[in-house]
This record gives structure tokens, C-alpha cells and sequence, in this order.
């Protein structure tokens, strides 16, 4: 969680993702109502939103602050890369609360280690330098990414647990 203090020590580029992060918290809050039901208008804001801000810092942030550092990746960005992965893989079946509740406990301890003093915007974003401002203008850019119809029954519920076990969530995969 970023506070309003944090806010204003760090630059553009991570205020710009952290309020996207901002803006889809608000969606996946809309998607999931208090009867259990998915609201899909605003999941499927979310889905496509999300994949876009994936697209993001896998195709423009990390390689940017790769190249920066001759080469060598953000020591992070396994971690990143292999949450992606587990992301992606819950956008792909039709969502039930679980799933919703799944990506939510992801995105948290994602989010945390991406926003904040010393996080990993805030690294890129000085790795950047004076190429930062030309990066913001890639990233705002960015395009949508076409987004899949939703697929449904226990084999792709299936295909997901694996994904998750794959990226460390054992305990959250038993829970779909
Ligand atoms: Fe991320
Ligand atoms: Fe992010």
C-alpha cells in the first residue's frame, strides 16, 4: 500500500503504473458483489486492463532497466515474470469468487514489491535516468491486448492449479 507521502517522493513513471494498479483494485472490488456473483462488465474491464499492464512491464519496464544494467535482469524480475504467469493463467477460466479472491491475494504482495520507496518502479524509474521521460511516453502508449473468451470446466480449472503451483501458490491452488 502506498501512502499519499510515498506518493510524492516518487516519479512519474511509478505513479503512473501505481495508479493503474489503483484502477484495477477498483475494478476487481466491482467485479466480486456481495452475492457472490461476478459482475462481468467490470471483470472484463479488469481482465483486459490487467493483461495490458502485464504487457507493460514484461515488454517496456523490465527490458528498459535489463538494457540499463548491460544486460543483466532486475534481480526481481524472475519473481515478477513468474507471477505474471500465475495472472495470466486465472484470466483464462470463467471466474467464479475463488478465482477473484485468488487474484486478489496475488496482486497484493505483487503490487507491494512493484510500488514504494525502493520498489521496483522507483529502481527502474533511476535506472532510466534521463531516458525516463521517453519511457512514461512508451509505457501511456502501450497497446490493448486482444483478450480471449473465458473458458469453462475442470480441465481448465485444472490447467490453472498447475500454473499456480508452478509460481509457488500450492496453497491457493487447492482453493479454486
Ligand atoms: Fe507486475
Ligand atoms: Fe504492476
Amino acid at each position: 500500500m502506498t501512502t499519499s507521502r510515498d506518493r510524492a517522493a516518487t516519479g512519474a513513471i511509478a505513479r503512473f503504473l501505481s495508479d493503474d494498479h489503483e484502477r484495477l483494485d477498483t475494478l476487481l472490488r466491482r467485479a466480486a458483489t456481495q452475492s457472490g456473483a461476478i459482475d462481468e462488465t467490470a471483470y472484463a474491464a479488469f481482465r483486459g486492463g490487467l493483461l495490458k499492464h502485464i504487457g507493460m512491464e514484461e515488454k517496456i519496464l523490465l527490458p528498459a532497466a535489463q538494457d540499463a544494467r548491460g544486460g543483466e535482469p532486475l534481480a526481481a524480475a524472475a519473481k515478477l515474470r513468474s507471477d505474471h504467469g500465475a495472472l495470466v493463467a486465472l484470466m483464462v477460466p470463467t471466474p467464479t469468487p475463488a478465482i477473484v479472491a485468488a487474484i486478489r491475494t496475488i496482486l497484493s504482495g505483487h503490487n507491494a514489491l512493484e510500488e514504494g520507496p525502493g520498489g521496483v518502479y522507483e529502481v527502474c524509474e533511476q535506472l532510466a535516468g534521463p531516458d525516463a521521460e521517453a519511457l512514461l511516453a512508451k509505457l501511456r502508449a502501450a497497446p490493448d491486448v486482444p483478450v480471449h473468451p473465458h473458458m469453462g470446466g475442470a480441465k481448465i480449472i485444472e490447467v490453472t492449479r498447475r500454473a499456480l503451483i508452478r509460481a509457488g501458490y500450492e496453497s491457493l491452488a487447492s482453493t479454486l
